[in-house]
């Protein structure tokens, strides 16, 4: 068997994870690219990290290399996995390009791919033909509870792990990517048709949004007030937020149909959130009967608290923190898409584009955004606009 040589570009709670995950597998090699020095230090004292399993059970792993520095930990890869947040992804992107290498392919992807990762790619690595760009619909597994370079929980892991390759890549560069991802991950591996299966996919972007629109946006109980304490996402989501969540889902499904029939493309795969929820945890959902139900009901998402930071001004209480990546990386890099696509098309979004708007506004403006990438001749293909 070849050796497989993996890049992750990412420190945090998936790269740690994944990297330990394939280093218990033969012939891989994996290096990791990092800004944290104590990952650094960790490895240099041939520290191994550990990965806690569901059952209780940990794995370890010593990584091949763990540098800060681009060229050490991508120049010989043959597949690089960014495992940044959105708002992140371009800047190490920018950090990589000089090293990856021009004489063999190399298959560079984000895991998870929303946000147009593909279109983010090709902007930002232009003229690299021995590039495949490809994303991954969601993590394999969650992750959570890291302590950089020594340990990190694994959470529930997908039965299925869907993957696209960016539209120009051809059919064989598409097989030789699954191979390599069978081999990391198994036979859950599914190549799915159109990378817009991955973008359009609801999440985070319209979950969070709305749910924080919901609480403090103009209607909301908590609008201008300060939260005695934190406050979990879920199980204490507000009602407006649920509704807003539902027309937000709504609206979602729309576009996915009008973006089929004005491209042609079949998006069939895409379903709602509220299909994607009860299909994903199924009886830890108590009651499937409203969106406000599933959210609120949902065992999976207990305890898990919204973004909040101590009140300004020495107030006692909390707010929503402005910097979250709810914002960063949910809005300006999902919600903002989704509502560009929409305008292209003339396809209405009223309640998406409320919750943008208020939520740029809380942000205290929108800066760098996937509108930076976004192409300018979406929906038409490149070659057509040429
Ligand atoms: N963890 C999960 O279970 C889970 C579940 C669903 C989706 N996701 C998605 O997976 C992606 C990664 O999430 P994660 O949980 O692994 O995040 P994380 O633990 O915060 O790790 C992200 C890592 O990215 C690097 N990074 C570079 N620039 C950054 C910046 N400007 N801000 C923050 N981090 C930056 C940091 O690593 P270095 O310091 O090493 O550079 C950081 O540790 C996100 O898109 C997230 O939405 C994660």
């Amino acid at each position: 068997m070849n050796l497989l040589k993996v890049a992750i570009c990412g420190g945090g709670r998936t790269g740690h994870l994944n990297a330990i995950l394939f280093k218990q597998l033969p012939h891989v090699q994996v290096s990791m690219l990092t800004r944290n020095r104590s990952i650094i230090e960790q490895h240099a004292l041939q520290v191994p990290m550990q990965a806690l399993l569901p059952d209780g059970s940990t794995v370890q792993a010593r990584l091949d290399r763990v540098s800060t520095d681009a060229r050490a930990a991508v120049e010989d890869a043959d597949i690089v996995i960014i495992t940044v947040p959105a708002h992140a992804r371009a800047q190490t992107l920018k950090d990589i390009a000089p090293h990856l290498t021009t004489s063999k392919p190399v298959y560079i992807g984000a895991i998870p791919g929303f946000c147009g990762f593909d279109w983010l790619a090709e902007a930002t690595l232009p003229d690299r033909p021995n590039l495949v760009i490809w994303g991954m619909k969601d993590v394999p597994h969650t992750a959570f509870e890291l302590t950089p370079g020594r340990s990190i929980k694994m959470g529930g892991g997908k039965s299925r792990l869907y993957v696209a390759t960016h539209a120009r890549e051809p059919q064989s560069a598409q097989r030789q990517l699954e191979k390599i991802l069978t081999r990391l991950y198994g036979p859950c591996v599914t190549m799915l048709d159109d990378y817009l299966e991955i973008t359009l996919t609801p999440g985070n972007p319209i979950m969070h949004s709305s749910v924080i629109y919901g609480l403090i946006g103009p209607y909301g109980q908590w609008h201008r007030k300060i939260f005695a304490q934190p406050l979990c996402w879920w199980s204490e989501c507000p009602e407006l937020g649920a509704y807003f969540l539902e027309r937000m889902d709504q609206e979602s499904q729309g576009l996915c149909a009008a973006i089929s029939q004005r491209m042609g493309i079949n998006l069939s795969s895409v379903k709602s959130l509220k299909q994607e929820i009860v299909e994903a945890y199924g009886e830890q959902i108590r009651d499937p009967s409203s969106m406000l139900s599933i959210l609120r009901t949902n065992q999976a998402y207990n305890n898990i608290l919204a973004p909040m930071v101590p009140a300004p001004g020495n107030r006692a209480g909390y707010v929503i923190e402005r910097q979250s990546r709810a914002f960063n990386e949910d809005v300006a890099y999902g919600l903002v898409l989704l509502v560009e696509m929409a305008r292209r098309l003339d396809f209405k979004v009223p309640y998406m584009e409320e919750v943008l708007n208020w939520s740029i506004g809380y942000m205290q403006g929108l800066g760098d955004c996937a509108l930076d990438y976004f192409p300018h001749q979406w929906p038409r293909p490149a070659t057509a606009a040429a």
